[in-house]
């Protein structure tokens, strides 16, 4: 039965962990590959963030070896940054082009995004939601904030939230302040799917390495299912699990086998 919100109660995420990160990102780009075997025209939700290039290098490798093609996928990022430039390199769709989309063979008009351009960004939000849930996520990856945030759903978004305009928090942009010349330069807004669009994915593949995400997965995990801690949404979907590696889960009371 799944939780309410605020009932406590053990882990329904299935987590698997890996000895370092490098394995994570095996682990994780083995599981997009599983969902592109039985389906070549799955549709895959995309997470940016330095927990993903490791993903993202190792499907490229797969591809670029010639055992895995995303000619007929197509892929959806769950956010973007308000006020970039189209060519800022910290642009979310500049980032996944980079480290992704244009190193494998999906095709160009296969790779979706919020466009933070539109003249109005609440009928863009509202256009991204319908196409996302139009599309049907086969698999959505995703990594965590420190502040427990999937995506750019900061704490206290509701779990119902559509895809939508947001600030983002201070601790979120003081953590991604490591991308810009400057923290200044750090938008404050971004369109992000909500988490109800992101419970919406038939999979969900939360990825977290390192000992500064050990807390949230741990609350996110094990913790009450409240939406001060957004990630703890993922207790409420069917078939969401996790790959961390030692650090990330070291402060899960659960004894898993490590793979
Ligand atoms: C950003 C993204 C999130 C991502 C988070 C963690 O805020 N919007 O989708 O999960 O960063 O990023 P990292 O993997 O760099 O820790």
């Amino acid at each position: 039965m799944p939780a309410a919100q605020g009932e406590r109660r053990g882990p329904a995420v299935r987590f698997h962990i890996a000895a370092d990160a490098a394995a994570t990102a095996e682990m994780a780009a083995d599981s997009v590959e599983g969902v592109i075997r039985s389906n070549p025209r799955a549709s895959i939700g995309l997470a940016t963030g330095a927990t993903m290039e490791g993903v993202y290098r190792s499907l490229v490798r797969r591809c670029q070896e010639g055992s895995l093609s995303f000619a007929e996928a197509t892929v959806y990022l769950l956010d973007e940054y308000i006020g970039l430039d189209a060519d800022h390199p910290q642009a979310y769709r500049n980032v996944i082009t980079r480290s992704f989309t244009e190193l494998v063979d999906l095709r160009d008009d296969a790779v979706f995004a919020p466009d933070c351009r539109a003249p109005d960004l609440d009928t863009e939000a509202r256009r991204y939601d319908r196409l996302v849930r139009a599309a049907g996520i086969d698999i959505q990856l995703l990594g965590i904030g420190r502040n427990g945030h999937i995506a750019f759903n900061e704490p206290g978004t509701p779990f119902d939230a559509k895809t939508n305009v947001v600030s983002l928090s201070k601790a979120t942009r003081r953590d991604n302040a490591r991308f810009f010349d400057s923290a200044e330069e750090v938008p404050l807004q971004a369109i992000t799917q909500g988490t109800g669009t992101i419970l919406q994915a038939k999979q969900i593949l939360l990825v977290a390495q390192g000992s500064h995400k050990s807390r949230p997965i741990r609350d996110a995990l094990e913790g009450p299912v409240t939406s001060e801690v957004p990630a703890s949404a993922l207790q409420l979907h069917g078939d969401a699990s996790a790959v961390l590696d030692l650090e990330a889960a070291s402060r899960l009371s659960t004894d898993q086998p490590q793979v």
